[in-house]
């Protein structure tokens, strides 16, 4: 098996460019972030705050988590409930960025992400794939760029999805959430850094791609 993992920060655009390669390449695009923010909905959901590691822990005995993909487009499971579309909101977000930093959600989706890698050929995207998921990808990327460029391409998003956000919430968000973060977000000793404030899309694509191939 192949893999390719890419971390980095909040909003660098690892999940489409991520995406967009695994279309090139024909493989499998594993979006770990989802599997955080389904976490995040679900302790939101029951009103668990996702920072109280104590409070949250029984509570992963009651979540089921599921990968599912459908032409290619990767579905995440919740006890059953297809919540793909309800974990993109700021609000999931900062629970997904909180209850990231509690070791046994970590824990919790180790197997989840190494499965993924065991069955196809990935990119994976998230934090610490590079360092902790997949220590032996072939191809290992920190994808980044300022907050500023960051939360500009956020705030656009969000505003194409009819999220009601400013630039400058988007900004301390993108900000609070590197913050919150930085722990677990590192870039592997082997990564290969793409810094991509000045690159756009299909050049930060087609970067990726020639990394890809210069190391096969
Ligand atoms: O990548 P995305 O913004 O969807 O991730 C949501 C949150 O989940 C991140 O802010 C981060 O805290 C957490 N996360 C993580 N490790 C990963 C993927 C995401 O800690 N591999």
């Amino acid at each position: 098996m192949y893999a390719i993992a890419i971390d980095g920060p909040a909003g660098a655009g690892k999940s489409s460019v991520a995406k967009a390669a695994a279309k090139a390449l024909g493989f499998v695009y594993v979006d770990t972030g989802a599997l955080y923010r389904t976490v995040g909905l679900y302790l939101l959901r029951s009103e668990v705050d996702p920072a109280d590691a104590e409070a949250v822990e029984p509570k992963l005995r009651d979540i089921q988590v599921d990968l599912k993909y459908e032409d290619g487009v990767q579905h995440v499971i919740l006890n059953g409930e297809d919540v793909s579309g309800l974990i993109r909101t700021p609000e999931v977000s900062m629970a997904a960025s909180a209850c990231a930093s509690v070791p046994a959600v970590r824990k919790f989706l180790f197997s989840a992400q190494v499965d993924m890698a065991k069955k196809y050929n990935v990119i994976m995207d998230g934090r610490d794939i590079g360092t902790t998921i997949l220590p032996n990808a072939q191809v290992k990327i920190f994808l980044t760029a300022s907050p500023e460029v960051r939360a500009e391409r956020r705030y656009k998003e969000l505003k194409e999805k009819g999220v009601d956000v400013s630039y400058e919430e988007t900004l301390a968000n993108v900000i609070r959430r590197d913050k919150q973060d930085e722990k677990q977000s590192k870039a592997a000793e082997d990564s290969i850094l793409l810094d991509n404030s000045e690159l756009d899309f299909d050049g930060t694509v087609n970067r990726l791609l020639e990394i890809v191939e210069e190391r096969t």
